[in-house]
């Protein structure tokens, strides 16, 4: 396995050339109000590249039919497609087998399935899901879905000051009772990296499983579910500048062979009577219905895209960037970034004093600049740090210094008006 690479900050020699995968986004190349975009809004859902986009075209208009139901050439054409996609995505987070990839709408679709098909029907009341304060909210809603109907209890691992995981307050909550560690692998909010493979590690010496939120991970960083040894990994496509509409979750066979199914309907059973019914096995017995088939296609594209770079190369550049922003901030003092754990991930949270995040949002926004402001569906977080809302930039391969420097003009700018 390659050395995840947060760990590896500082010991890259980048040789990533930003400005020539800028090329590929034409969207980068638009303006809104009458400036150039600065997108720093990937966190939320990154751009597409031109490949993505023109293979969903392509393949749609040359391959395009329903999958695993046609015996005819273009069925068994998409199928072939939709299968090598899962091929991808299986080398992608090199699980050890392809049908332990199972399609889904997306990270949320992904936990959902687990919260259903592997927690709920064996959840008793008192049960423990341990849960950190970070997580997004499609890592809390599924779980308090069982405490509210099977009387689960959460419990919360806190995140010190600087935003990072206290692996030893994590342990301590994991106790007889606890029946999964659901925790991200990198927050939306605070950039910070989790110490999944320890927190694996520590879990499974209880014998409790693990569930990663690797939605904001995967992009970033090289993701082993192997080594990692996780139990269940989830990745949403539009992040990792795929399509929208498609993720997938990794599980591991043994779990998957004991999930009841999650949705009902074709595909996804071996036969139905009137009386009776069976279960097709892993991956259909969870891909019930038409799949978002071209979408599928489009992330398998984007992962090959993403691949295509030195991958230890764009994390030197996006951690360049973090830095080179976290530099220039410096000078606000009326600003408060959340977040700065150590080798934290490529995102910049901050709060401004006397200004509210979405009218520095929407002041950025005139400049042309895109940052998310509000919660990031992280309330739990939010409430740990005592804001309501914070505003976010978060960085792509596709960013540059100069997209630093506008985000720092803007802030002055707002400084000036909101102040
Ligand atoms: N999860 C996405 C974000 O963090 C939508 O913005």
């Amino acid at each position: 396995m390659n050395a995840p690479l947060f760990n590896q900050v500082g010991k890259i020699v980048a040789s990533f050339d930003a400005e020539k995968a800028r090329a590929d986004f034409e969207i980068l190349s638009r303006t809104v109000y009458g400036k150039p975009l600065v997108y720093l809004d990937s966190g939320a859902s990154a751009q597409k590249p031109r490949v993505v986009l023109d293979t969903m075209r392509d393949f749609a208009q040359s391959e395009y039919a329903n999958v695993h139901r046609g015996v005819h050439f273009l069925s068994a054409a998409a199928t072939d497609r939709y299968e090598a996609a899962r091929r991808t995505v299986q080398k992608f987070l090199n699980a050890a087998r392809e049908d332990e990839i199972i399609f889904t709408k997306g990270g949320t679709e992904a936990i959902n399935l687990v919260s259903y098909s592997y927690l709920a029907p064996t959840i008793q009341p008192g049960d423990e899901i341990v849960l950190s304060v970070m997580e997004h909210h499609s890592n809390i809603v599924p779980w308090h879905f069982l405490r509210e109907r099977a009387g689960a209890v959460l419990k919360w691992v806190d995140v010190r000051d600087d935003g990072s995981l206290d692996i030893e307050a994590l342990d301590a909550a994991i106790t007889a009772k606890t029946k999964l560690v659901a925790v991200t692998h990198m927050s939306n909010v605070l950039g910070t990296v989790t110490p999944l493979k320890e927190i694996i590690a520590r879990a499974h010496a209880k014998g409790v499983p693990v569930l990663a939120d690797g939605c904001q991970s995967a992009v970033h960083d090289i993701v082993d579910v192997q080594a990692l040894d996780v139990d269940f990994y989830a990745v949403t496509g539009h992040k990792l500048y795929g399509p929208t509409g498609i993720g997938a979750l990794y599980a591991k066979r043994a779990h998957l062979k004991a999930m009841r199914p999650f949705n009902g309907g074709g595909e996804m059973i071996r036969e139905v009577m009137k009386d009776r019914i069976t279960y097709a096995d892993a991956p259909a017995r969870f891909e019930a219905g038409t799949p978002p088939i071209i979408e599928t296609v489009g992330l398998a594209t984007a992962l090959d895209y993403l691949s295509s770079f030195d991958r230890a190369a764009v994390a030197a550049h996006e951690h360049d960037l973090l830095a080179y922003a976290r530099e220039q901030v410096r000078q606000f003092n009326w600003l408060r970034v959340i977040g700065d754990a150590p080798g934290k991930g490529a995102i910049l949270s901050f709060e401004a004093d006397g200004m509210h995040a979405h009218d520095l949002a929407t002041i950025l926004d005139r400049e042309g600049v895109a940052v998310r402001a509000g919660h990031h569906c992280a309330q739990v977080l939010m409430e740990r740090f005592n804001v309501t809302s914070t505003s976010r930039a978060s960085f792509a391969l596709y960013n540059t210094r100069a997209d630093v420097d506008a985000l720092v003009a803007g802030l002055s700018k707002a400084r000036g008006i909101l102040s």
